[in-house]
């Protein structure tokens, strides 16, 4: 383990069998339907490439990138659109997927914009809901797993650009982000 880590949350394993089950989910609900799964960078490009190499059914793939201002721990209610798709979604099927549901602001604004733009459904694919945390509503169709209100790290989650890069998800020691 990360000695910055106090425990593991959720391990490799926990992730892979998760990612299996939400791939296979998925597979049945778009059967025939070519969906376009947007990856919503950076904290979930794991999350994504483990997923559609999990599904078995043809999607395509696009990117998005989203920010709330600055670096702190807390979501600022603030978001920023940095990147956009790089295709229309006119009478298509959407799924957008994303590493964490915290206050919900991004995943809120995002639902809204892409519902903007006339598809014929947006869902909802999130690894992570810290559900204590929501300030605005949001429906999430596809959930890994709930998350306590806790500073997660890893398979894509940060703290000030650090600890994307670790296979497992665990919870950060709060002697490193309170210095
Ligand atoms: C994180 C996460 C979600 C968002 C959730 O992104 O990936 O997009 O915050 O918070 P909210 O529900 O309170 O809006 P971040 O802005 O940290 O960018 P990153 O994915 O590039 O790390």
């Amino acid at each position: 383990m990360h000695p910055d880590l106090e425990s593991i949350l959720f391990t490799q394993e926990q992730l892979g069998a998760r990612v299996k089950e939400i791939a296979a989910r998925l597979d049945a609900d778009y059967k025939g339907k070519n969906p376009l799964l947007v990856c919503i960078l950076k904290g979930s490009v794991f999350f994504y490439t483990d997923l559609l190499r999990a599904m078995r059914e043809p999607v395509e793939m696009d990117f998005m990138s989203i920010s709330s201002y600055g670096a702190s721990a807390n979501s600022s209610g603030e978001v920023r659109l940095l990147k956009d798709l790089g295709c229309k979604i006119e009478g298509r099927d959407v799924v957008i997927v994303e590493d964490i549901v915290d206050a919900g602001y991004t995943l809120s604004y995002l639902k809204r914009l892409l519902l903007s733009r006339g598809p014929a459904s947006v869902r909802i694919c999130a690894l992570l809901d810290k559900l204590e945390r929501r300030v605005v509503p949001v429906d999430v169709d596809y959930k890994g797993f709930d998350c306590a209100d806790e500073f997660v790290v890893g398979y894509g989650l940060d703290y000030a650009e650090r600890y994307r890069t670790l296979p497992y998800i665990g919870i950060l020691k709060r002697s490193v982000y309170e210095k």
